[in-house]
């Protein structure tokens, strides 16, 4: 891995989260400028992250949404430099003021777990089976706290405790203990040496919506115990409004909206944070249920990305501009931004096919859109939702 800074004037506050807690000569707990993060390079290169900007102060929890090949993981591996040597990073992630970019080997690894732990995706696979999970608790304790073994046994019992396990499970194999278990035990891990911000990529898919609820509320709870930062990463913009005080929209490697989780869930401006939240229906609200749903067309090939904004070849209310003009974030109401031509200032959004649209027609799909197809999802659509 490669890592450069930039060179272009530091915005002092680039996540446009205005609404964030900003105490004088205090950083936030973590602030991404402009973070790009390429895969290879020459014709093979894959820019994979295309200049995020984050923030997140101590006790907030972000939640970042987008399909699969968005980038979310590849966001989520940078902020630790735990991604392989052919990505190439620049810009800046700064964790307490201190650029995670810059650092030397020594103090990143003492900024891992202690400074930052990620609950990685697919988490439940990779403990390790032939050790007992109380033993892979205690390692990192061990490696970075300087615990003797018997307070790291110690501790990681009663860390077990704190995810709501026994701490007689620390005897446990990885394979006697259920998928939601394992999952508490991952926690428990990232836990271990009191980080002050916690990445968590994907932590509930795989499992069944009880255990699912019960994980996110044990996460919750944790970080308001404790005061720590959540990036909480999902394919799943109803998991993440239900758990995250706000919440960024990723599309092909960019963030495409940002603001108040309730907010974007329930009242999108960008019109692939539409499409995203129709397609996961509001518990309680019966019209969402009976939404069309579904993406027409596929994210697009990082590594050929079309021209103007990226989302044109699949957006239901693209205009003429939008196959060749770039999108940047603007501002799309109080504490709210979104990279959509069709969004102003005082937050008025594309509700429906614009009238100049220039395929706008009935099922709100463009007829060119790779896989557009007649039960389309139509981002802003909200009278069809209601009475389909
Ligand atoms: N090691 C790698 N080398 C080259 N390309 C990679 C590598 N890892 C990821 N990519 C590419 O980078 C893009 C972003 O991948 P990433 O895993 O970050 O997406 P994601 O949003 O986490 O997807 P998912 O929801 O499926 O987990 C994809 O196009 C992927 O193929
Ligand atoms: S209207 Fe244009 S700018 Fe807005 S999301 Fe659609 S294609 Fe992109
Ligand atoms: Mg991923």
């Amino acid at each position: 891995m490669t890592a450069t800074t930039t060179t272009t004037t530091p915005n002092p506050d680039p996540s446009g989260s205005p609404g964030l807690s900003d105490p004088v000569g205090e950083p936030p707990l973590l602030e991404v400028r402009n973070l790009t993060v390429t895969y290879g390079g020459g014709a093979d290169a894959v820019p994979a992250v295309r200049g995020v900007d984050l923030r997140v102060e101590a006790g907030q929890k972000l939640g970042i949404a987008g399909e699969s090949g968005c980038g979310k993981s590849t966001l989520a591996l940078a902020l630790l430099r735990l991604l392989p040597a052919t990505a190439k990073l620049t810009g800046e992630i700064l964790l307490d003021g201190e650029d995670v970019l810059t650092m030397k080997w020594g103090r990143l690894r003492a900024v891992r777990w202690a400074g930052a732990s990620i609950v990685f995706q697919g988490a439940m696979h990779s403990l390790n089976a032939v050790h007992r999970v109380g033993d892979q608790i205690a390692e990192p304790l061990l490696l970075h706290s300087k615990a003797t073994p018997a307070a790291a046994r110690r501790r990681a019992g009663e860390l077990l405790e704190q995810v709501g396990l026994p701490a007689a499970r620390a005897q446990a194999y990885p394979h006697e203990l259920s998928g939601g278990q394992r999952q508490r035990v991952m926690i428990a891990m990232a836990l271990a040496c009191d980080p002050r911000l916690i990445v968590a990529d994907e932590p509930t898919t795989a499992l069944d919506v009880m255990i699912q609820a019960q994980i996110l509320r044990l996460i919750e709870q944790l970080v308001s115990d404790q005061n720590v930062g959540l990036i909480m990463i999902s394919h799943d913009l109803a998991v993440l409004a239900d758990t995250c005080d706000r919440l960024s929209v990723m599309y092909a490697g960019r963030v495409v909206e940002e603001g108040p989780a309730r907010q974007v869930y329930t009242d999108a401006r960008h019109p692939y944070g539409k499409a995203l939240s129709a397609a996961f229906p509001r518990i309680g609200d019966l019209s969402s249920r009976h939404a069309p749903r579904g993406l027409p067309g596929d994210p697009p090939d990082p590594a050929a990305l079309p021209g103007g904004c990226t989302f044109h070849p699949r957006c239901p209310v693209a205009l003429d501009v939008c196959d060749t003009e770039d999108q940047e974030l603007r501002d799309a109401g109080a504490e709210r931004r979104a990279a959509c031509v069709l969004v102003d200032v005082d937050g008025a959004h594309p509700d429906g096919a614009h009238p100049d649209a220039k395929d706008a027609h009935a099922d709100g799909a463009r007829p060119d859109a790779k896989g557009a197809h007649a039960d389309a999802a139509q981002p802003g659509d909200d009278e069809a939702r209601s009475t389909s």
